[in-house]
């Protein structure tokens, strides 16, 4: 089985190396790397990594999925989601958007893990509450590759009352906000220094320096990477101040 996921905040790259390293598998890669598209092309089993956004894919996975939907007609696929706290169906979705491509959905995985919104207060957790869920998040994908490896994959978020608690929890009121870009992405000038992380970083290239400052165009898909790495707390998107970055991911590589 081969992995390629998307990871805003590294919660979901964590967990899809966990998988693919229990498995024995190749990958994972991210789908930022042009290698991806080649290990989906020549795999017959596929693993698919994404953070829930409103209970539905990012739109960078999506559209990259729909730009090159031939490629994933007769594939096995393993969706594996994350999540701040609840997904009605967040592998289910991304089931239904690969089958519509011809590809074979063979099972699926919600993970709980460190909330990447770092400018809202909700779902704020300690730093030592952040190790746990990570902790059992990696011992959960434990379970599910030694079930994927007898054949007999987990199924979670796949049937239809998943579906409705997906839709009816989240997508009836956000399904837009994943589909379209937002220009909402905030960098305070006063507090930014110009290191130029969040460019680096920003998988939609949508962050430029200017003047020695960042600053943000029109395309960003809400992905938070920018937000949760900057070193000043500059970056803000869907609330006003920072919170607490997701920063657990260093430490995760202990766990
Ligand atoms: C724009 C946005 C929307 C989100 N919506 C949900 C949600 O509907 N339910 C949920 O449990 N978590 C939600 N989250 C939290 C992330 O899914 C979760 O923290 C995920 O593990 C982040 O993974 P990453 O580090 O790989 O990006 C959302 C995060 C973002 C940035």
């Amino acid at each position: 089985m081969t992995g390629i996921y998307f990871s805003g905040t590294g919660n979901t790259r964590f967990c899809m190396e966990r998988l693919i390293q229990e498995i024995g598998g190749e990958g994972p890669y991210s789908i930022e790397d042009r290698a991806a598209l080649d290990a989906v092309r020549r795999s017959r089993e596929i693993a698919v990594g994404y953070p829930v956004q409103y209970s539905n894919i990012p739109k960078i996975l999506r559209d990259n999925i729909l730009d090159h939907r031939d490629i994933w007609a007769g594939k096995r696929v393993f969706v594996l989601a994350t999540m701040g706290l609840f997904s009605g169906d967040g592998a289910g979705v991304l089931a239904r958007l690969l089958e519509r491509q011809g590809a074979f959905v063979i099972g699926g995985l919600h993970l709980k893990m460190p909330d990447s919104i770092c400018d809202v207060k909700v779902l704020k957790r300690t730093d030592e509450k952040d190790r746990i869920l990570a902790a059992e998040a990696a011992e959960k994908v434990r379970k599910a590759a030694a079930q994927i490896r007898s054949g007999s994959p987990p199924r979670e978020g796949l049937g239809p009352l998943s579906h409705l608690a997906g839709l009816l929890g989240q997508r009836l009121h956000f399904s837009q906000r994943t589909r379209r870009y937002t220009d909402r992405l905030k960098i305070d000038a006063d507090r930014c220094v110009g290191c130029g992380l969040c460019e680096r970083a920003c998988p939609m290239h949508n962050i430029s320096m200017r003047s020695g400052k960042a600053a943000a165009g029109g395309r960003c898909t809400m992905c938070y990477r920018c937000a949760n790495l900057c070193p000043r707390q500059a970056v803000t998107l869907l609330g006003r101040r920072v919170i607490k970055q997701n920063r657990a991911l260093d430490s995760r590589q202990t766990v």
